[in-house]
């Protein structure tokens, strides 16, 4: 069997909302101008990656039916694990009970949907059950008076019970990076993120674009088949582009950066839990996921929906 199936979905994000309002008692910015860039309204602040990674997990886990013992490899995509050394992938599986192996990946805010990928590989070399969490605490490094990013970030995480199974429901991806592009949004040791939001801002659309008509391709499906776009939440604008140089109509994306704001590895299954939600995703559907960080990287993926 080397088909994937997702089984299973989970989110977790802190209690503390800090809206726009907030914001722009302490920086030089407006609720008006935080909407209109961006599309954010407020993000969720606290708590830290480990902590809701699990959460997220245990949602997950509760979703599929499945218990920790039938996990057979946990992958934690974050750009914020808890400390340097060890990774904070042991720490999620160890609360949850699991001893089967567990690893951080790094892949910005593509991260979840390359650990998806990597997940993919596992089971098709013999694992059954994986754990992939995407989960981040944006808020430790961030300028809180840097009212260019802090206006941006939010903490959050999201996870996915991925399994082996005959059919798959992922029919085709497009990952890549361009590590010459480190300089445009980076986060020294002990510094603070920092980005070149404009042209992070023009390669972002043209990297989701191409890397989703590639994952499209690849999957023979045309942006008419489409029944949904998750994408990764930077900035609405992005979305919208993106959408609009697809052939997609907007309204088929799901945007969730209103109320989370920019959560990196965390969006995309933040996304996902909201359609699921709201009843947006039905057997069957055939839906885009697409997104883009950090590095830069790029990933998208067609997925066949299954209830
Ligand atoms: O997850 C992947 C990484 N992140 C992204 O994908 C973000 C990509 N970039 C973006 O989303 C947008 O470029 C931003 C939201 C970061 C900025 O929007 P923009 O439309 O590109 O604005 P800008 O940088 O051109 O700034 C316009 C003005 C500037 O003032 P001047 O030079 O025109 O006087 C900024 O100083 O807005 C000013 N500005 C602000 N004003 C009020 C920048 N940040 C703020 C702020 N509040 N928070």
């Amino acid at each position: 069997m080397t088909g994937v199936r997702f089984a299973g979905w989970g989110i977790a994000v802190p209690d503390r909302i800090v809206t726009n309002e907030e914001l722009s008692q302490s920086l030089d910015t407006t609720d008006e101008w935080i909407f209109e860039r961006t599309g954010i309204r407020e993000r969720r602040v606290g708590g830290s990656s480990t902590l809701l990674g699990r959460q997220a997990a245990e949602r997950a886990l509760d979703d599929s039916g499945y218990r920790a013992s039938d996990i057979d490899f946990v992958i934690l995509a974050t750009t914020t694990p808890d400390r340097l050394i060890p990774a904070s992938a042991p720490v999620i599986a160890a609360e949850l009970g699991i001893t089967a192996p567990a690893i951080d990946l790094n892949a910005a805010c593509s991260g979840f949907m390359y650990a998806v990928r990597v997940a993919q590989g596992l089971l098709a070399t013999g694992h059954q059950r994986i754990l992939v969490v995407g989960a981040e605490h944006l808020s430790r490094w961030t300028d809180w008076n840097d009212r260019t990013m802090a206006v941006l970030l939010g903490d959050g995480a999201g996870a996915a019970i991925l399994e082996a199974s005959e059919e798959s429901q992922i029919l085709a991806s497009d990952l890549g990076s361009d590590g010459s592009l480190v300089h445009l949004l980076t986060c020294e040791h002990g510094g603070t993120i920092w980005m070149d939001g404009k042209e992070i801002f023009r390669r972002a659309v043209r990297v989701m674009v191409e890397s989703a008509e590639r994952a499209m391709q690849a999957a023979d499906v045309t942006a008419e088949q489409l029944s949904l776009v998750i994408p990764h939440q930077a900035n609405v604008r992005i979305i919208n582009a993106a959408c609009d140089r697809l052939g997609i109509p907007t309204d088929k994306a799901v945007v969730v950066l209103d109320r989370y704001g920019n959560t990196s590895s965390a969006s995309i299954p933040l996304a996902v839990h909201d359609a699921r939600e709201k009843g947006r995703l039905a057997d069957g559907d055939l839906v885009l996921f697409t997104g883009f960080g950090a590095g830069m990287t790029w990933a998208s993926s067609v997925v066949r929906w299954r209830a």
